[in-house]
């Protein structure tokens, strides 16, 4: 490979293969499914009856990953991941995700009126999961009464951001956006 030296070239050259590339949305599902037929380190998240529970795993090519243990009847609440792209996919029993057919508008509203008949529900039983591109709006939940859900998530590039939304009706209110520093 060679570098150019040249400031005014307008474009990089994208055939040295030089940098890593960065990991594609099937990447990371990729790696949700192989992480979740792990089952020695499935097994080893440990779980509470009372809540959420996480373990902070490596990604590829730089992404962030976590095991999440969901006990019975929790959420996410509605959110999105701001600029990162996305996968999750559930190990162990399963997982509901809602979120909506129609792209959402990035920014530069508070509320936003939803038309109707854009819900979008999917089931996730193990071994199924999903990719999702930037600015997607989801909730992910365990319905189950009974029994614990545990799933493996990767995002890229690591989560700069989540936006926090509240729902009621067909109106969606952004409620906050919380930054890395306010999960310390
Ligand atoms: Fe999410």
């Amino acid at each position: 490979m060679s570098v150019s030296p040249s400031a005014s070239a307008p474009s990089a050259d994208p055939a040295t293969g030089s940098a890593p590339a960065a990991p594609t949305q099937a990447d990371l599902l990729d790696f949700v499914r192989r992480t979740a037929a792990d089952a020695e380190l499935i097994a080893s998240l440990p779980l509470d009856p009372e809540g959420r529970t996480w373990v902070h795993l490596d990604g590829p090519g730089g992404s962030e990953a976590w095991l999440i243990g969901w006990p019975p009847g929790t959420g996410t609440g509605w959110h999105d991941h701001a600029e990162s792209i996305g996968a999750f996919l559930t190990a162990v029993g399963e997982l509901k995700e809602n979120s909506f057919a129609a792209r959402l508008p990035t920014d530069g509203w508070k509320t936003l009126e939803l038309t109707e008949g854009v819900d979008r529900e999917r089931r996730l039983p193990a071994g199924r999961g999903r990719s999702f591109g930037q600015h997607h709006v989801h909730e992910v939940l365990n319905e189950s009464t009974e029994r614990h859900a545990v799933s493996v998530h990767a995002y890229y590039p690591p989560l700069p951001q989540i936006r926090r939304y509240s729902r009621s009706g067909q109106v969606l209110r952004l409620e906050q956006v919380e930054r890395p520093e306010d999960w310390q």
